[in-house]
């Protein structure tokens, strides 16, 4: 048996919150006691929080709900028309893997990878994207790009308006957009959206569309995150299945990419504006050295973030513009 799966069984045993002896692990895994120790400080550096107490043994600080691809199966409403997905383990990162997955084999559009922690989760601009295990969505859509890339901008807000929109349907309170596409909760920042393209050989282009949530961030991990952040445990009304948020957030994701290949961003403008936490508000964009500010107008058809300043409405397009409040 390979490591990878002696620790998915470790954790799988562990899941249930409750005490578990290292005779009894041990037991299960076919290894030994110290085996069964030098597995649970792997478990610690995928982000998982562990008590060891002597004479009783090792548990998880709480109850995990792993992801389980029949649940969110059961839970995505009208299912027999969607593409198939996988749900993974640990991973360096699931767009990656969801990379080398389209070099072997043709995907549908829409095809998509769950994982359960990312060992280099990637954010926007070279950040990381702090990933522990079983505790928030890490998430990759492959989708094409019929038009090649330059429909990406709009693309990746699309997916934006169906996450606010999604998180909206949950019911909590005070989501909002920040461009291009962060989705924010009250301020703090809850999910982000990172874009990979290709262009292969034949012309052809596609985007991998990763998608992080947090959903119940650990304490131990969070002094790492280097911005204001939130959960949705925090935020949601009622206590709500890990699955079925995944399946939600699946769906609402799915419907969006098609409705955006059918019509482009257009429709999404307005929806963008329900949502746009810096709309009608003074902004600053930091773009490496230069510095503009401005009052911020919203989207345009394509994407571009609309600034309006002395001189009139500006449009600022791509990735390495940081957009902040002027305080
Ligand atoms: C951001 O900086 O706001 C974008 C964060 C994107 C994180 C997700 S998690 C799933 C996918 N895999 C990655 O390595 N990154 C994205």
């Amino acid at each position: 048996m390979k490591q990878s799966q002696r620790l998915d069984q470790l954790i799988q045993q562990l899941s249930d919150g409750e005490f578990h002896s290292g005779q009894s692990l041990g037991e299960q895994l076919n290894i030994s006691r110290a085996a069964v120790n030098q597995h649970i400080h792997k478990l610690e550096e995928l982000g998982l929080e562990l008590f060891s107490v002597s004479g009783k043994g090792y548990k998880l600080s709480q109850q995990l709900e792993l992801l389980d691809k029949e649940k969110i199966k059961q839970a995505t409403e009208h299912f027999t028309n969607e593409p198939d997905f996988a749900v993974y383990s640990v991973v360096d990162s699931s767009n990656d893997e969801l990379k080398l997955l389209a070099q072997e084999q043709k995907l549908a559009a829409g095809y998509s990878v769950f994982a359960e922690a990312q060992t280099a989760g990637r954010g926007r601009r070279g950040k990381r994207w702090i990933s522990p295990f079983g505790s928030n969505l890490y998430f990759s859509v492959y989708w094409p790009l019929a038009e090649g890339i330059h429909g990406a901008m709009g693309l990746s807000l699309a997916v934006g308006v169906a996450l606010a929109e999604c998180f909206g349907s949950l019911g909590i309170e005070g989501v909002g957009l920040k461009w291009p596409n962060d989705v924010y909760i009250k301020g703090k920042k809850v999910s982000g959206i990172l874009v990979d393209l290709e262009t292969l050989a034949d012309g052809s282009a596609h985007s991998i569309i990763g998608i992080g949530i947090n959903l119940k961030m650990p304490e131990s991990v969070a002094q790492h995150i280097d911005q204001a952040w939130t959960d949705i445990s925090s935020e949601i009304p009622t206590i709500m299945s890990r699955n079925l948020i995944a399946a939600r957030v699946r769906d609402s994701v799915l419907a969006c990419l098609s409705e955006y290949d059918a019509a482009g961003l257009s429709v999404f403008q307005e929806r963008w504006r329900a949502y746009d936490q810096f709309l009608d508000k003074p902004v600053r964009l930091v773009m490496g050295q230069r510095e503009c500010v401005g009052t911020c107008r919203g989207i345009d058809e394509n994407g571009a973030l609309l600034v309006q300043d002395e001189t009139g409405v500006k449009r600022y397009f791509g990735g390495e513009i940081s957009l902040r409040l002027q305080q």
